[in-house]
């Protein structure tokens, strides 16, 4: 008697701990998320940001805190957790100046990518926006060309300047916002290398161009930077349960830009996959889910490219797709979904399991009773990694700092004429920014496809033929910043011009 009454306890708890979970199902998972907890989840982070001078950038406390804060809230029994950690290098600004005939600008920017050096020669004025060849006269050889920002690429003006023989560029902002503007890569523009620029104010500008007139003035650039690495890492959680040799991934970001908490940006994809996660603990899978909080986005997806591009081609091989999901809250947001078959924007990107994935996330915006339009599958965000090395991607959008269209308006409520998030890398990307209609909507979008793929992927184009396994593209230990890998943010134009 004794020994039974000691021993049932212990039994009966050891019988609930081996009662399998149930199989994940898209509806019963759905209805654990709660719009209070992601609110909930939103005000942690952005606790984490105002602890940390308002940012959650990677390389800061604030990054590193939220690296800490996502692991502390993963369950450990249902999840392996890795931090994979990476170094990336920076470019510090020592000195960066525009001098004319002896007056220093006040306004000055270097660009991102550009040379480093001085320069010192005659400016000359370069009439229109300096985006054809014939925009450059010839009087600009050997000397310093000032060029008004807008209609093309930085890169571009840069690189007709020094094909022009200008040694030196110097832009004038359009607009009265500051910009940290960037150049790209000179490959981009058919030249080798890009002359010595910097940037300057559109008052100050202006002033230099009737200054100038059609004669020229002296003048010197000085745009001197140095590199430093910094250490950061992506946080990575996989299911122990579900077959190992196929994996669904699920992404977010989890660093901010340097001007703002980032809490749409990409907070609510991170919080998003957090809520998910502890959720998913109550159900088994078939396939294991693997949960990935890149870092460094903001940089040019350096996470998400330096998990791709280091991994090994046999684990490549049990990723069975990538999803991907941004901004899951912006306050005059769109449904927007991948366009992963390519019937509406061609794309080199689009295929049969993309499509399928576009699918699954358009049935579940008709099954909630919503409406989604598709978003162009370019590539420009954390799923191209991915598809660099084969492997089919898609996800869901909300809106950047696109402008709403009344067409959009009609669709998803909101405001036509305005940005989907208005605080876009901004300060006020808080919790007040949040839609948390849409967040609780864009997570559910989350749960759905992570429990419909979770069960099966039957049909889903799978295991891939060794032949679609693309090389991977090694680049070293350290990541530099790759100002191509823009964030799709809809008609940019900002970052364009
Ligand atoms: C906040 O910024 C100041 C000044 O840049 C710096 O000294 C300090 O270390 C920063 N603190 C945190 C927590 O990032
Ligand atoms: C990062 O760089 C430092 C210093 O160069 C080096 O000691 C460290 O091993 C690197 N870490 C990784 C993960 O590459
Ligand atoms: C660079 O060269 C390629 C191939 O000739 C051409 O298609 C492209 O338009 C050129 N780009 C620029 C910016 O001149
Ligand atoms: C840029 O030029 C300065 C001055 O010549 C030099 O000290 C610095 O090391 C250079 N930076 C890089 C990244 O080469
Ligand atoms: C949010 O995170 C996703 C997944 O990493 C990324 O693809 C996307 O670009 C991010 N969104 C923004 C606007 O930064």
């Amino acid at each position: 008697m004794k020994v039974s009454t000691l021993a049932l306890p212990f039994l009966a708890s050891t019988l609930v701990a081996a009662a399998p979970a149930p199989l994940v199902e898209s509806n019963k998972l759905r209805r654990m998320l709660y719009r209070s907890n992601l609110k909930a989840r939103a005000t942690e982070l952005y606790n984490i940001a105002m602890r940390n001078n308002g940012t959650r950038a990677w390389g800061t406390p604030g990054h590193w805190e939220t690296l800490d804060w996502i692991e502390s809230q993963i369950p450990k029994d249902y999840y392996n957790v890795e931090r994979q950690y990476f170094n990336i290098s920076r470019t510090i600004y020592d000195e960066v100046s525009v001098t004319v005939d002896g007056i220093a600008a006040t306004e000055v920017n270097g660009f991102t990518n550009g040379p480093n050096g001085t320069i010192s020669a005659p400016i000359v004025n370069v009439p229109n926006f300096g985006c054809e060849a014939a925009d450059y006269p010839a009087a600009v050889a050997g000397k310093i060309a000032l060029v008004h920002r807008g209609n093309c690429n930085f890169g571009l003006k840069n690189a007709l300047a020094g094909t022009a023989g200008a040694v030196g560029l110097v832009v004038w902002n359009n607009d009265v916002q500051p910009l940290q503007p960037t150049l790209g890569t000179p490959d981009l523009y058919n030249v080798t290398e890009f002359v010595i620029s910097a940037f300057i104010g559109q008052a100050e500008g202006q002033a230099l161009v009737t200054k100038i007139g059609g004669s020229s003035l002296p003048a010197t650039i000085k745009s001197l930077f140095h590199y430093e690495v910094d250490l950061t890492a992506n946080v990575i959680a996989t299911t122990k349960n579900g077959n190992q040799n196929s994996i669904i991934t699920s992404g977010a970001h989890t660093d901010s830009v340097k001007a703002g908490p980032g809490i749409n940006d990409n907070g609510s994809g991170t919080i998003a996959q957090i809520e998910v996660a502890k959720a998913l603990t109550k159900f088994s899978v078939n396939n294991a889910i693997r949960f990935c909080w890149w870092a460094a986005e903001e940089d040019g997806l350096l996470g998400s490219e330096y998990y791709t591009s280091h991994i090994a081609e046999a684990e490549a091989a049990k990723i069975v797709m990538n999803l991907n999901f941004d901004m899951l809250a912006s306050p005059n947001y769109l449904y927007s979904i991948y366009d992963g078959d390519g019937s509406t924007f061609e794309s080199p990107y689009a295929s049969t399991g993309s499509g399928m994935i576009e699918k699954t996330f358009i049935d579940f915006f008709v099954e909630d009773g919503k409406t989604s339009v598709p978003t162009e599958f370019d590539g420009r965000s954390d799923y191209d990694g991915f598809l660099q090395i084969g492997i089919p991607a898609g996800g869901v959008f909300m809106g950047a700092e696109g402008i709403k269209t009344e067409e959009e308006a009609t669709l998803f409520g909101g405001k036509a004429g305005q940005p989907y998030d208005s605080c876009y890398h901004q300060a006020c990307d808080d919790i007040k920014n949040l839609d948390y209609g849409a967040f609780i909507t864009g997570a559910k979008s989350m749960a759905d496809s992570l429990a419909k793929y979770g069960r099966s992927i039957e049909g889903f184009p799978f295991p891939r033929p060794a032949a679609k396994l693309k090389p991977r593209r090694l680049e070293g230990a350290t990541m530099l910043p790759n100002p191509k890998k823009g964030k799709h943010g809809g008609c940019s134009k900002k970052l364009e011009a």
